[in-house]
């Protein structure tokens, strides 16, 4: 397992030339890249705990073979890591995660410490309270993980410094179809009590990505189930949770028991399929952008 979130903060922009060289070790014929999105993994510092009668650190143990025998070429977490923000939980996180065999990106959620991750996962950094985050480039594409999340809040929030981030990092690589990554969704899914938890400030945001056009996706936790809606040219989607669902229906808090799952992109030519992996052995393919139902505001 490597991790990849950068250890600086996300101030500045590195220059063109700095960029790291694309490099896919494994090429699929006829697919130039293959990545999966998980998020919501809501690990417990206590393995006897748990929560909504779901066990979190077995579904993460089912979901890494699932994982490796697709051979992504990397893998995001996007968010609610663990769920109780101690730095015994994302030592058991670094444990399970152990048998990845694809490098991992991890973003963070509401029910995160970046304090205590950086604790762990970046011993040799400063533990501070700076915005988790980072840029890279695969096979072409750009991949911007942003920091959504609000200490002590369930709401989120792109700060002012992490929208000028995100700015200037689109505004440098403006050639580079790019994937942005979060935690909160950014428009509302039109379940009222998961929307009072949503992205508070959506109107900077979406600004910046009609400044954008090379920003082909938005990609999110959060809500711990899978959406998909097009907005302009940009593919708004989340996952399901590696832990327990979220009903898309009631207005009010109801956990299901759906199976947990998560994404898989690939890239092939420019177009991005996806498919959703259950842990069940389902795969769903979903519709092409264009088929995707239009979002309205
Ligand atoms: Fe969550
Ligand atoms: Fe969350």
């Amino acid at each position: 397992m490597r991790i990849l979130t950068g250890p600086a903060p996300c101030r500045g922009v590195r220059p063109r030339t700095a960029s790291p060289p694309d490099a896919v070790e494994e090429r699929i014929p006829g697919v130039d890249l293959r990545f999966v999105h998980v998020s919501d993994l809501h690990i417990l510092a206590d393995p006897e705990r748990r929560q909504h009668g779901v066990d979190t650190a077995d579904i993460l143990r089912q979901a890494i073979p699932a994982i490796n025998a697709l051979r992504p070429d990397f893998v995001v977490a996007g968010g609610d890591l663990v769920s109780d923000a101690s730095e015994e939980s994302y030592r058991r996180l670094r444990a399970l995660l152990a048998p990845l065999a694809a490098p991992i990106h991890l973003l963070m959620g509401n029910h995160d410490s970046r304090a205590a991750y950086r604790r762990v996962f970046q011993p040799g950094a400063p533990a501070t309270d700076e915005p988790v985050c980072g840029a890279f480039e695969r096979a072409g594409l750009r991949f911007l993980l942003a920091d959504s999340t609000l200490p002590g809040r369930e709401e989120g929030e792109l700060s002012r410094a992490q929208l000028a981030w995100l700015e200037a990092e689109l505004a440098a690589h403006r050639d580079r179809p790019t994937w942005v990554f979060l935690h909160h969704q950014p428009l509302p899914i039109h379940v009222r009590w998961l929307d009072r938890l949503g992205l508070r400030n959506p109107d900077p945001f979406l600004a910046v990505l009609a400044r954008h056009p090379q920003v082909r996706a938005v990609a999110y936790g959060h809500v711990h189930q899978p959406r998909s809606w097009r907005y302009g040219t940009v593919h708004f989607t989340s996952v399901p949770a590696l832990a327990f669902q979220f009903s898309p229906i009631n207005q009010e808090v109801e956990i299901t028991q759906d199976t947990p799952g998560f994404r898989v992109v690939e890239i092939a030519r420019s177009q991005a399929r996806h498919r959703l992996h259950y842990l069940d052995g389902r795969v769903v393919a979903e519709p092409r952008l264009d088929a995707i139902p239009i979002y309205v505001r």
